[in-house]
């Protein structure tokens, strides 16, 4: 079976959004869930979150940025190509219902996964206060979007370009320091954003979730690749999350596990990108 790319855009620099055409996929998706595609039949597994799906239209939006070969191989993909797998929906679903008031939290290409949980927590009848940001403006993804789905939208840049010159967990902290009652906050980006922003609300009266994006290779519990340790047991990401509570979350483990395989990467990148200047993709 193949899966069709029926649009492509790049929405920032280097950070591409595809619509597929996978209605089984679509029909069954939930936020917080994601799939593991495969270019063709030699190419490596890759989990990517659910960005969007329309049950209707049988489409599913997925949100990448080019870091190693198959991301850049990836992007040099267009309407019209396929997609030898794409695989799900796979991963517990977030668990959306009405609390109250939750705080969404997205960093980089983490506004990706954030944006379905917006809308499900929004139509769960939740007041949603959502906080995104990008190293700068032009990196920021899903602005739009992310407006319309929530009550309140924030924005953070680490050089000022664009709503608060700092963190998006500074934002989060003033929130929490308010008179609002929050509920939840939900952080998702980069791990080390997740473990300062855990840190950052951990003294506060309030749930706080973080959405993992650990190692994975099969996406079904059997091979151990997505192994992380949240409250001294080992779980295993692809089933059991990828959300988990965040005081629980050993993100020291996370990251180190997420860097054993950067030599590897940075080789196989090197030689991708070594073939195409030479032509030989
Ligand atoms: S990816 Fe293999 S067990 Fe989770």
């Amino acid at each position: 079976m193949s899966y069709k790319i029926l649009e492509k855009e790049e929405i920032a620099p280097s950070v591409h959004r595809m619509n597929i055409d996978a209605p089984d996929v679509a029909k069954a998706a939930k936020a917080g869930q994601f799939i593991i595609l495969r270019i063709d039949e030699t190419g490596e597994r890759i989990p990517l979150t659910i960005a969007d799906f329309d049950p209707e239209a049988g489409t599913v939006a997925i949100i990448f940025q080019e870091m190693g070969k198959t991301t850049k191989q990836l992007a040099t993909l267009g309407a019209g190509d396929v997609l030898e797998d794409f695989v799900g929906p796979l991963g517990t679903p977030a668990d959306v219902r009405k609390l109250g008031t939750v705080i969404l939290v997205g960093g980089g290409v983490g506004v990706a996964p954030i944006y379905p949980q917006a809308k499900a927590y929004t139509e769960a009848g939740n007041k949603v206060i959502s906080i995104i940001g990008a190293r700068n403006e032009e990196l920021l993804i899903l602005e739009k979007e992310m407006g319309e789905a929530s009550s309140e939208l924030y924005i953070a840049t680490d050089d000022g370009s664009k709503g608060h010159h700092g963190f998006v967990t500074d934002i989060m902290k003033n929130i929490l320091d308010s008179d609002e009652k929050v509920d939840r906050v939900v952080i998702v980006g980069p791990p080390i954003m997740m473990k300062v922003g855990a840190g950052v609300a951990a003294p506060y009266d309030v749930e706080i979730l973080v959405s993992l994006n650990s190692i994975m290779v099969d996406g079904t519990g059997m091979c151990g690749g997505c192994r992380v340790t949240v409250g001294g047991e080992t779980k295993f990401t692809c089933v059991d999350g990828p959300e988990f509570d965040a005081r629980e979350v050993d993100f020291i483990q996370l990251m180190n596990r997420l860097s054993m395989y950067r030599g590897e990467e940075a080789e196989a990148t090197e030689e991708y990108e070594h073939k195409c200047r030479c032509g030989l993709h």
